[in-house]
């Protein structure tokens, strides 16, 4: 995949390195819509391949309300940053009723499916999403799609919401979250 076309990010293995957009509202969603990703060879790499693989992405220009996408161990991944105003609406959300309150997050500390244990840096509003639907493998529309105004999988009707949670429809569990991290600009995958 091409690799020179890097302003909103660098990557530290070239090879792997696939910005694919960086914007807001529906443009660039376009097109994947109905993409169904190869599910279960794709969320499970071998140990040696995840042990392996590293990627550093720069969201130093990333603003609220913005929302990047990269590919990472040949899957998607959704950076967003959140508005003040989505954080504080997240955080008066009871999570115990919704559908699936597990945090579903190698980074979190905590429990709960709530703003601390979601967000990779809950001070800037960071959210990391692996973008395959739970459901069936779909690649979910994002930027605030949806009745909960975050991602919306039109196959089958899966609704998530800022933080990446199933709110309504088939999907099981809320969107994954890799292993990451962040120092500064830089965001760390794997
Ligand atoms: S694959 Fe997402 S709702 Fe079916």
């Amino acid at each position: 995949m091409a690799n020179d076309h890097d302003e909103k990010g660098h990557v530290a293995d070239e090879d792997r390195r696939d910005i694919l957009f960086l914007g807001t509202g529906a443009v660039g969603a376009v097109g994947i819509a109905s993409a169904v990703w190869p599910f279960v060879d794709q969320m499970n790499p071998s140990a040696s391949v995840l042990a392996l693989s590293t990627m550093e992405v720069d969201i130093g220009d990333l603003e609220p309300g913005q929302e990047m996408k990269v590919s990472f161990l040949k899957a998607p991944v959704f950076i967003r940053r959140m508005t003040e105003d989505e954080l504080a609406s997240a955080a008066d959300e009871d999570v115990s009723g919704m559908p699936d309150p597990d945090p579903r997050n190698p980074n979190a500390t905590g429990s709960v499916a709530d703003v601390q244990d979601r967000l990779v840096d809950a001070e800037r509003g960071i959210i990391v999403l692996t973008g395959v639907c739970t459901h069936l493998g779909c690649v979910p529309l994002g930027d605030g799609a949806g009745d909960y105004k975050g991602w919306f999988c039109p196959c089958h009707g899966s609704h998530y919401d800022s933080l990446g949670r199933i709110r309504k429809g088939p999907a099981p569990e809320n969107l994954p979250i890799p292993v990451a991290s962040i120092d500064g600009d830089i965001l760390k995958l794997g």
